[in-house]
């Protein structure tokens, strides 16, 4: 392992006692770019924001180094000791080094405490300097989030059982790192950071299996309409969103043959609101009927407050565990905000795909969640969505991706036949949520109240 080039004033560690370190907060980060010894990174991004991080860092160790402090954080974060030898190491080469705790404070700030987000991209990978003990490197940012959500919880009076939970979430995102993406050493990955960064200042949390998340809806693009006397839902296509034959929506417009395919109209007027249906299946309709406002009634926009809906790794998706969260939350919301109800769950995922239908047997976990949900397309490359399963990026690789489960096998098989995959989103509305189950959309579809099928 390489020894450090820029020594510290004193190797001090000791919280409060540390010596100034303001050498390491003017550092430069083209200073740092070469202690780090990584080229091709991207300069724009690291420095971004540079100043403003390093105006914050403290001039001592800040305390998310300290032994006592990690290592109450892993525990919190339900790691085992198993990696505490080596993350104390890299801890310890950090303290030592002023480039490197100036690098790890400004992707902490970053992170955590810049008023602007922006994701860390083009990062130091640190393995030049750190080796196989790279990830424990921003596995060290990953565990100072979790005193930082464990205090923003305590702020607003969310239970410890409720914090927790959601304070797992950084192992979780640790997995992937270990298990597939880095030849199964351990730690996190730079990009990984962003997701953490969610839980540490938004009314993010984990209720049981599922986490939610209570913001505007920023991932169900349809405008979603309820029968006043029936009760039925049906989504409409926003204006201009421009559909395939087969009613999916790419994010390549070259993927749609020329000439092919067809663009939503939606119009309001005093008395109705008119649009192209977009089935509880996920796929778009020229089907444009016209629902009279005295009949229907707007239920869900883009905007409106809504609770994103996360299924973080881990398996075990039953249909129990799944409905005990999604009862749990219509507890949780209304006792915590009752000044900010949402109208529903919204989501963006792989789990949200039509073709699952097809690629997965039906009395799987993965279908049955499917099935309680109105699936809405949403610009979609062609394997958006496959990382999450695979731990790989891009067109499958039949021959090198993994085959180790059941639905790796499943879904390779079937990519094979159908070689185009996809995200969907989705909505279950608030007053739907406690029906969860009954495959509330799915049932009766298509309504008769819409009028026949491909009238305007
Ligand atoms: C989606 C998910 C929760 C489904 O879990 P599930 O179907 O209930 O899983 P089960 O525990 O019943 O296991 C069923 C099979 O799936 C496999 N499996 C579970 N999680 C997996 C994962 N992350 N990657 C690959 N295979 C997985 C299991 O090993 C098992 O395979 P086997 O039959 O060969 O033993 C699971 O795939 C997962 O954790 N995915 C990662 C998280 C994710 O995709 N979130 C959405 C992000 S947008």
């Amino acid at each position: 392992m390489a020894t450090p080039a820029v020594q510290s004033t004193s190797t001090t560690a000791s919280r409060g006692e540390g010596p100034s370190l303001t050498p390491s907060a003017s550092l430069s980060p083209e200073q740092i770019r070469q202690r780090v010894g990584e080229c091709g990174l991207d300069p724009d991004d690291l420095g971004w924001r540079w100043d403003l991080g390093g105006v914050s860092q403290p001039a001592a160790i800040p305390d998310f180094l300290q032994d006592d402090v990690w290592r109450r954080s892993r525990i919190d974060g339900g790691f085992d000791d198993s990696h505490d030898a080596a993350c104390a190491q890299v801890a310890d080469q950090v303290r030592r080094d002023p480039a490197l705790v100036r690098l790890l404070w400004q992707a902490y700030w970053r992170t955590y405490l810049s008023p602007e987000r922006r994701r860390l991209q083009g990062w130091p990978t640190l393995e030049p300097l750190l080796g196989d003990r790279a990830g424990f490197f921003y596995y060290l940012v990953a565990l100072a989030g979790i005193p930082l959500t464990q205090a923003h919880h305590r702020r607003l009076g969310i239970p410890a059982a409720v914090t927790a939970s959601t304070v797992q979430q950084a192992r979780v995102e640790s997995v992937p790192y270990y298990s597939g993406a880095h030849n199964g050493r351990f730690g996190v990955d730079f990009p990984q950071l962003e997701w953490l960064s969610h839980y540490t200042r938004e009314r993010y949390f984990r209720l049981g299996r599922l986490e939610f998340w209570l913001e505007p809806n920023q991932a169900c693009p349809a405008r979603v309409y309820r029968h006043r006397a029936t009760g039925q839902v049906v989504a409409l296509a926003p204006d201009g969103m421009m559909f395939a034959d087969d009613g999916a929506v790419y994010a390549d417009p070259s993927e749609r043959r020329p000439g092919s395919g067809w663009t939503a109209s939606f119009q309001a007027d005093q008395d109705a609101w008119c649009g192209n249906v977009i089935t509880p299946f996920g796929q778009g309709t020229r089907w444009r009927p016209r629902l009279a406002k005295a009949v229907w009634q707007e239920v869900l926009r883009p905007g409106d407050l809504c609770l994103t809906l996360h299924i973080p790794n881990g398996g075990g998706l039953t249909p129990a565990a799944c409905r005990d969260s999604i009862l749990r939350a219509l507890d949780f919301f209304p006792r915590h905000f009752p000044d900010s109800l949402p109208r529903g769950l919204v989501s963006i995922s792989w789990l949200f795909n039509n073709q699952l239908r097809q690629a997965l047997p039906a009395d799987t976990n993965i279908v049955h969640f499917l099935n309680q949900f109105y699936s809405v397309p949403r610009p979609s490359g062609r394997w958006d969505g496959l990382w999450f399963l695979f731990l790989r990026k891009g067109a499958p690789d039949f021959d090198a991706w993994p085959r180790d489960t059941t639905p790796q096998r499943q879904i390779l098989d079937f990519l094979r036949q159908h070689p185009r995959w996809r995200e969907s989103a989705m909505f279950l509305l608030w007053e739907d949520m406690l029906h969860y189950g009954e495959k509330v959309y799915l049932q009766d579809w298509p309504y008769p109240e819409l009028g026949a099928a491909g009238t305007t």
